[in-house]
């Protein structure tokens, strides 16, 4: 297919707005699924993503669609829908030309379409706006029309309307995708050079890897090189998705396909990397910014016999998901273990629920925490004033002496949400500590808020919070915004009187109280109650902010059973020592495995 005939581009969308359900219409009316296949939303392959409704890794898949007397191949290319995922949004449009803005009729611009939309315009691409669902009772296009005409200046005659779950208007969809988005800029006469955007881990076949084809052309057999780690490999296997993989021998410029060559560690395949023919070094392309974690958290095998699967689960896991770090750590209670870093909460959540249906995986997770920047105080080791260090971890945060100042990351928050709910959303806001930027009316019903938030306030619940005031109909997204500097204490928490370091925690002085007595409280309720009492601790800077005890108890499930039925004894028996294992003794109490991030949860 001549590059001219090439169309590659993705659907951009709120959450929920349907991008899948027309994702999977484009594939049944290009021929490459059978209609009502019954197998609905074929791009969310992930078992996670299924439950979730979510999408978090980025597919793409090849169309071949006839128009005017030509062939045309259409590449689309899967965005994530979820704020924590930005930066893959980002990443998948790095190949694209332009993209499908889909809005709901209904519940009309959110959060992420804004900044979906400005990701995709910051990157000059061709933008179709469309708006879905107009099948519903509810649905007002017209209002939606003169949203995306008032926030993002796209004129009214621009935008189709359509029913994706109806199929109403697909044709047009795929029309203006061929008139109006451009074939990419390539030459297929020059030196082999392609963009590794993506890659994902295979049992058997090690790291496959999704690359665009910017120049030249690649064929099975041909040796490649990386321009990052400058290994080569010899091509094994390449295949389109459409959407399931379909074997080919060469791809060329333009092209959109997978990558088999043996890359065995996670490290290798690197996202944003341009792989290119070892004898004809080319420039390389223009990468991506790493995305840059925003939370971390500990993972530590529930005990340290499943330390070596954990680690081969994690690495496996950490190639399908480039935006995940992963550093060695150790903790007193916990033992060995790792830190990794996240995009957001969600990100979190999902990958550890992913370590626990691929792999069989069950670790236990610390509570979240972000990255803090501290200027220390002059000591005896270090005479200069003003050294800076970073801290990610709670446990190794200073003593509150020796800090001279410290800062806090910050993000602007973009809540839309109809005005009926802006009282609470506001003081949300402010409990959290936010500062409003603006306020605007974006119809006579709704309005978008900018706030700047500190980032350790919006990570645990904040989310779910909003969701609840607003009975979910207000959307929320948010970018990284820098430091800022604030009064921050460590809140400790003590069991019988022994600091447990992973369920400390920092927060700002003037919530210290508040979030201390909270934690006590959410613990008392958590921890089960054992043979012997246990005394529940805060302090912070020295001082005890709340106590809590818990009463001792035996559990001796099988005291109602005397004698007779062996079998029901045994099987009772049985299943109180399964319902042990999932619990981890720190500071000779026995913890389930949930408690360090349920501690944090209101
Ligand atoms: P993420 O994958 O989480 O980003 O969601 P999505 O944008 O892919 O949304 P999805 O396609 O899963 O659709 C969300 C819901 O909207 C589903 O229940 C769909 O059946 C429904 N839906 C999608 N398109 C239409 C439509 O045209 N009309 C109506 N009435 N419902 C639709």
């Amino acid at each position: 297919i001549p590059v001219d005939r090439i169309r590659n581009f993705s659907i951009i969308a709120h959450v929920d707005h349907g991008k899948s359900t027309l994702a999977d219409r484009l594939l049944e009316f290009t021929g490459a699924i059978r209609e009502n296949s019954g197998q609905n939303q074929i791009l969310d392959k992930l078992q996670v993503e299924r439950e979730r409704g979510i999408t978090v890794k980025a597919q793409s898949v090849s169309l071949l669609y006839q128009y005017k007397g030509d062939n045309y191949l259409l590449n689309l290319i899967d965005t994530p829908g979820h704020v924590d995922f930005s930066s893959e949004v980002s990443r998948s449009l790095s190949a694209c030309q332009g993209v499908v803005l889909l809005v709901d009729a209904n519940d009309g611009v959110q959060a992420q379409t804004v900044a979906n939309f400005y990701l995709a315009f910051g990157k000059d691409l061709t933008i179709v706006p469309v708006i879905n669902k107009i099948d519903l009772k509810n649905a007002d296009p017209d209002r939606v029309t003169r949203q995306l005409k008032s926030l993002f200046d796209i004129e009214p005659y621009d935008v189709l309307r359509i029913s994706a779950k109806l199929g109403i208007g697909v044709k047009a969809v795929i029309e203006a995708i061929i008139e109006q988005i451009p074939p990419p800029a390539v030459n297929r006469q020059s030196p082999f050079r392609a963009l590794l955007f993506d890659s994902w881990f295979d049992k058997y076949r090690g790291a496959l890897s999704l690359i665009f084809i910017q120049d030249g052309n690649i064929k099975v057999g041909d040796e490649i090189q990386s321009c990052h780690t400058k290994k080569t490999y010899n091509v094994k296997s390449l295949a389109l998705l459409r959407p399931q993989e379909d074997p080919i021998t060469q791809l060329v410029a333009g092209q959109i396909g997978l990558v088999g060559c043996n890359m065995r560690s996670s490290k290798e395949a690197h996202i944003g990397d341009t792989i290119y023919n070892p004898s004809c070094p080319v420039e390389p392309l223009q990468g991506f910014e790493p995305s840059r974690p925003m939370v971390f958290a500990g993972v530590y095998p529930m005990d340290q016999s499943q330390h070596v699967n954990l680690r081969s689960a994690i690495e496996k896991l950490a190639l399908n998901d480039s935006a995940v770090t992963v550093e060695v750590d150790s903790s007193p209670a916990l033992g060995q273990g790792w830190r990794l870093g996240f995009l957001g909460l969600l990100h979190l959540e999902v990958f550890s629920q992913r370590l626990q249906q691929e792999y069989g995986a069950e670790p236990i997770l610390t509570a979240p925490s972000v990255t803090y920047k501290l200027r220390m105080k002059p000591n005896k080791h270090n005479v200069k004033t003003g050294r800076e260090i970073f801290v990610n971890n709670p446990a190794l945060f200073p003593d509150f002496m020796q800090i001279e100042e410290a800062f806090e990351p910050m993000v602007v928050g973009t809540i839309i949400t109809p005005d009926k709910y802006l009282g609470g959303i506001i003081s949300l806001c402010m409990e959290r500590r936010g500062v409003q930027r603006s306020a605007t009316n974006i119809d006579n019903e709704r309005v978008m808020l900018q706030y700047d938030l500190p980032l350790c306030e919006i990570i645990v619940d904040f989310h779910d919070s909003l969701k609840t005031i607003s009975s979910g109909y207000a959307s929320f997204d948010y970018e990284d915004n820098g430091y800022q500097s604030s009064s921050l204490v460590k809140l400790g928490i003590l069991l019988n009187g022994v600091v447990v370091e992973e369920l400390s925690n920092i927060v700002h002085i003037t919530k210290a109280q508040t979030i201390g007595r909270r934690m006590v409280l959410k613990l008392k309720d958590i921890i089960p109650r054992q043979m012997v009492q246990i005394a529940v601790q805060a302090v912070c800077n020295g001082k005890i902010l709340a106590r809590e005890n818990i009463r001792a108890y035996r559990k001796d499930v099988t005291a109602k059973l005397y004698g007779g039925d062996v079998t029901r004894r045994m099987k009772l028996l049985a299943q109180q020592a399964a319902g042990k294992k999932k619990m981890r003794m720190v500071a000779n109490i026995s913890l389930p495995r949930e408690t360090f991030i349920d501690v944090l949860k209101k």
